[in-house]
């Protein structure tokens, strides 16, 4: 979703058990940092035993929600995220919030389940529940628009796989302004 590089930040909205963080933190080596958010604390305390096990030193882990992320502004090269933003129930602030933690030129490089444009709210949910990640989600209309509206430009948001008719898992890529 997003190329790491040496040295960078990494900030991984909704870690779950905490593999993307690992490997996150595993491609930005010593010198870089890996960051996972989530809400709850049976995902933290399973992410925190993971890398435990992994000896991955440079993963640190934050209890808090994705609309109102416990970190500086400008302080993150690349948020990721794995189908957690079609859970929240204020999009405007996740994606405000992805704006706010990353630096000039920083980058988002998220997955997330996204509908095709014809899609009514109400035909999305027809489809499958909010907490099975379908009810909630964005088309891709309404994330490109709610990423301009964050600030972010060079937006991508890139089909990779069908699960439902009308419904693609996505890759959606997006820039901080230098
Ligand atoms: C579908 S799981 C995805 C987990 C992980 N990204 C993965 O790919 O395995 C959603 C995760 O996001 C967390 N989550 C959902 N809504 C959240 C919110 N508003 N703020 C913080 N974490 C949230 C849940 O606790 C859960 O760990």
């Amino acid at each position: 979703m997003a190329e790491l590089g040496e040295g960078e930040t990494v900030l991984d909205l909704g870690l779950g058990g905490g593999i993307d963080v690992l490997l996150s933190a595993r491609r930005v080596g010593p010198t870089g940092k890996a960051y996972g958010l989530d809400m709850t604390d049976e995902m933290l305390d399973l992410a925190r035993r993971n890398a435990a096990e992994a000896g991955a030193a440079n993963a640190e882990f934050l209890k808090g929600h994705i609309e109102a992320v416990p970190l500086p502004d400008s302080s993150v090269d690349v948020v990721i995220s794995n189908c957690v933003i079609n859970l929240s129930v204020d999009k405007p602030a996740v994606l405000a919030e992805m704006h706010r933690v990353l630096r000039a030129g920083g980058r988002i490089g998220v997955s997330d389940v996204v509908a095709e444009d014809r899609l009514s709210p109400s035909e999305r949910a027809e489809r499958g529940s909010y907490v099975g990640c379908i009810a909630g989600c964005l088309s891709v209309g309404e994330y490109r628009d709610g990423l301009t509206a964050a600030g972010l430009t060079d937006i991508s948001v890139t089909f990779t796989h069908p699960v439902a008719d009308g419904l693609h898992a996505a890759i959606i890529r997006a820039t901080k302004p230098a």
